[in-house]
Formats: structure tokens, C-alpha cells, sequence
């Protein structure tokens, strides 16, 4: 049982008084991320237990809410991710463009674009483009073929990834996706954008943030606090042990994003990978690939749970006993990489699937002592309803609408573990 309690009323991390558009200030609004931290929480940890010019490191980065906040922070930051999308989306929002060489490259190759709208017939398409096809459609599909390869030849490599992330993320409109969906839903009766509007809308709001985060990073001139994000296995962190000052994360859910899924527009337009398949190795936490782990977990409520989904469906209690043991993994990553009397800060909530309860917090607290943590704050956090989804179907436990018949009420909180390294 776990007696460590915070000292904090829960509600100070609940956030609940913030609306939307207050967490995604800066650059937090370049690109939508299914389950991205509300930055405030992330710098109250930051706050609370490191210091300016400290080490921080987020095994799984994401869209870098993480690392955008120790910069604000003047902390040096290092994040990873397994998805290349999320390692663009941070780059691109850790880095500070003069905003004049911005708007200069912006409106050049704003230009540009117009005078090649007519000569999209001229585009032929890549092979193996069947899925592009299906959700794009081939006037769309074109368009934006030429609009990344015009905008490719920009030769500043900051700015030429700036439009990249832009163009990524107005992807979901400009396609048949379901919009309201984080799964891979057509929505025959969507008429998609057109790939010219959404692009230079959302691009002008991106300048006008780029330009607040480059005022806001000048108070730290000449020494920008600097930030890192690579693309790696949260399970092999390429950083030498006893070197990070507070691990800040979330870990990715059992089964509740397939972020390979909801990433596959931007994967395969991009060319971050040649098939789905190819694209979804490696990511924990996928019901798909390799789901046989060699390896025994120790914990009793994990085997409970896994044993208890294996009757109701033998390969969903595979995906979640490979979760666990691959979190394990991650685990002692974190014990290696942090210094000795420094703390990991894991946000993470409990799911529900076939009616078994997996009790992710309680699993996570017992392999993070097994590795030599030690146990300082279970803090209960309740999440608004319009911050996460409090819904899931009852069958797959992915986030679903209170619409949805097969819906069922389970998610109004988490939890924010701190650990230290003894
Ligand atoms: C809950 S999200 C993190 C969101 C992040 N806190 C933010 O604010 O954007 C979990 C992340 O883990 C990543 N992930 C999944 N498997 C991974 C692995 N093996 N190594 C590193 N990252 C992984 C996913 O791509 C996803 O970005």
C-alpha cells in the first residue's frame, strides 16, 4: 500500500481553472498531440525540485511540453521519443527563429506557392501511394506532395522544419480523418481543406508565437538555456549514467493511443517510413508486433490484471504484459541516468479494459522501488473532463465520446508520482 501522500491539496495540480487556448501558449499551439501535458504542471515541477541551470530529461518527449518549459525555466533540457513526428514538433518548438528572417522566408515562399497552384496536374505521385490516396484523395494528395517539395528547398534548416511542422499539422484537415477522432476513422461526408488556406492560416498564427517565444527567450541572452531532443527508445537512452538533475514525464498509456496510427498522415507524406508496419516498431504501449516478452513481472496486481485479461482476450493480456515489461525496462533506464539523490516525476493514470482494471500507477511504484527508487509523493490529481477525455470503450479502453454506446465513465483522475534515486 502506499502511505506517501502530497502535502499539496490535489486540486493545486488539477490546472481545471485554465481554458484551453491558456495551455497553449508560445509555441505549445504549433501542433495538436493526443495526451501533451498542460505545460503549467510541468513547470510547477520543474520548480519545485530543480534548479536553474539544472539537467532535465524526458524519456518520453512527445510534442517537448517538457522541454519548451525548462527552457522557459533556464533548465537544460534532453527529451526522446520513438516517433520522428514528435521529434520534429519538438525541435520545432524549442527552437526561437529572428522572427524577421521568418516573415522574410514566409512571405517569399508564400509566393512561391501561389505561382505553382495552377501546375499541380504535373505532380505524379509516389508509389505505394494507396493509403495517401485514401485519405487525402488525389487533388489534395497532389497539392501537398508540391507544397512539401517547394518548400523543401528552403535552405535554412530551422525555418524549412518550421513549415514542416505547420504543414504536418493541418494534415487532419485537409483529409477525410474524422475530425472529432484520434483513431483512423473516414468521414465520407467531409469536405476536406484546401491544403493553400489551412496552411496559411495556421503558418501566420505559428509566426505570431514564434515571435513571443523569440522576445521571451531574449532575457537569457547570450546563454539560451539549451534544449535536445533525438529520436530514441526510452528503454536504451543514449546518456551516460548519473548525469540528470529530474526526469519529467508521462508514460505512454496501455493501449489507449496508438500514436503510429493517429501519426500516419504525417509518417507517410513526410516519408518518416515506408509502411505503417515499419512505422509502428518500437512504440510501447501498441497492441501490434512482437508481443511475447521472455520475461516474468514480479508484481501481483500486475499478473492479476494480466491474467484476468488473458481469459477474456489472450492477446490483450500479451500487449499489456509486454507494456509492463518494457516499462520496466524504462524504469532502470531512469535510476541509471538520474544522479544519486535526484527525482523522477511520472504522470500517469489507471485504465480499464474488458472490465479489468490495470492499475498502471501502482505497477509503476512498485517496479520504480524494485529498482532502488524510493517512494516521496503519490499525489491524486483530478483531470477536467475537456482536458482528457473521461470516456472509454468498454471493449478496446481507447478515449471515446459520452456518445458512443459502448462507452463508460472511468477517467476523472491521475496521478503524479515523485521517486528519488537513493
Ligand atoms: C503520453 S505521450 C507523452 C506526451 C508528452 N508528455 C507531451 O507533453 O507531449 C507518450 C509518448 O511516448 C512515446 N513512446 C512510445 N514508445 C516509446 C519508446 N519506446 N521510447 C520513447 N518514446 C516512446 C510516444 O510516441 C508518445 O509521444
Amino acid at each position: 500500500m502506499v502511505t506517501a501522500t502530497s502535502n499539496q491539496p490535489a486540486s493545486s495540480w488539477s490546472f481545471a481553472e485554465l481554458s484551453p487556448a491558456e495551455t497553449q501558449y508560445l509555441t505549445h499551439g504549433y501542433h495538436r498531440y493526443p495526451a501533451k501535458f498542460i505545460p503549467q504542471l510541468v513547470r510547477q515541477l520543474v520548480e519545485e525540485y530543480s534548479m536553474p541551470g539544472d539537467r532535465i530529461c524526458d524519456p518520453f518527449g512527445g510534442c517537448g511540453t517538457t522541454l519548451v518549459e525548462a527552457k522557459l525555466a533556464n533548465r537544460l533540457s534532453f527529451g526522446y521519443d520513438i516517433n520522428p513526428v514528435a521529434v520534429m514538433i519538438t525541435r520545432t518548438k524549442i527552437t526561437a527563429i529572428y522572427p524577421e528572417a521568418l516573415s522574410k522566408r514566409s512571405a517569399y515562399w508564400k509566393d512561391e506557392l501561389e505561382k505553382s497552384a495552377h501546375v499541380t496536374e504535373e505532380i505524379s505521385l509516389p508509389p505505394n501511394s494507396d493509403r495517401l490516396l485514401y485519405w487525402f484523395g488525389e487533388t489534395n494528395l497532389k497539392r501537398l506532395i508540391q507544397i512539401k517539395s517547394i518548400l523543401n528547398k528552403e535552405t535554412d534548416p530551422a525555418i524549412r522544419r518550421f513549415f514542416f511542422c505547420c504543414l504536418s499539422h493541418v494534415l487532419k484537415n485537409c483529409s477525410y480523418w474524422l475530425t472529432t477522432s484520434t483513431k483512423p476513422q473516414k468521414d465520407r461526408e467531409k469536405i476536406p481543406e484546401s491544403p493553400d488556406n489551412a496552411f496559411v492560416s495556421h503558418l501566420s498564427r505559428m509566426i505570431r508565437r514564434n515571435a513571443e517565444f523569440y522576445e521571451e527567450i531574449q532575457k537569457f541572452k547570450p546563454d539560451e538555456p539549451p534544449a535536445f531532443m533525438y529520436k530514441a527508445d526510452a528503454q536504451h537512452l543514449p546518456v551516460p549514467a548519473n548525469c540528470v538533475d529530474l526526469v519529467v514525464t508521462s508514460p505512454p498509456y496501455s493501449t489507449s493511443y496508438e500514436y503510429p496510427d493517429i501519426h500516419q498522415l504525417t509518417a507517410l507524406l513526410f516519408g518518416f517510413c515506408e509502411t505503417l508496419r515499419d512505422f509502428r516498431e518500437g512504440f510501447i504501449g501498441c497492441k501490434t508486433g512482437d508481443l511475447h516478452r521472455d520475461e516474468d513481472l514480479t508484481d501481483s496486481k500486475a499478473s492479476k490484471a494480466i491474467a484476468r485479461l488473458r481469459i477474456a482476450d489472450a492477446r490483450l493480456g500479451d500487449a499489456i504484459n509486454s507494456y509492463f515489461v518494457d516499462m520496466n525496462h524504462v524504469y532502470s533506464e531512469m535510476y541509471r541516468v538520474l544522479r544519486k539523490g535526484k527525482r523522477a516525476c511520472i504522470v500517469i493514470g489507471d485504465t480499464e479494459l474488458r472490465g479489468v482494471q490495470i492499475p498502471n500507477a501502482e505497477v509503476a511504484i512498485h517496479q520504480m522501488r524494485k529498482v532502488g527508487f524510493v517512494l516521496e509523493k503519490k499525489i491524486q490529481r483530478p483531470v477536467p473532463g475537456r482536458v482528457l477525455a473521461p470516456y472509454r470503450d468498454k471493449h478496446n479502453g481507447r478515449f471515446t465520446s459520452a456518445g458512443n454506446s459502448e462507452a463508460k465513465k472511468i477517467y476523472s483522475h491521475e496521478y503524479i508520482l515523485i521517486l528519488r534515486k537513493k
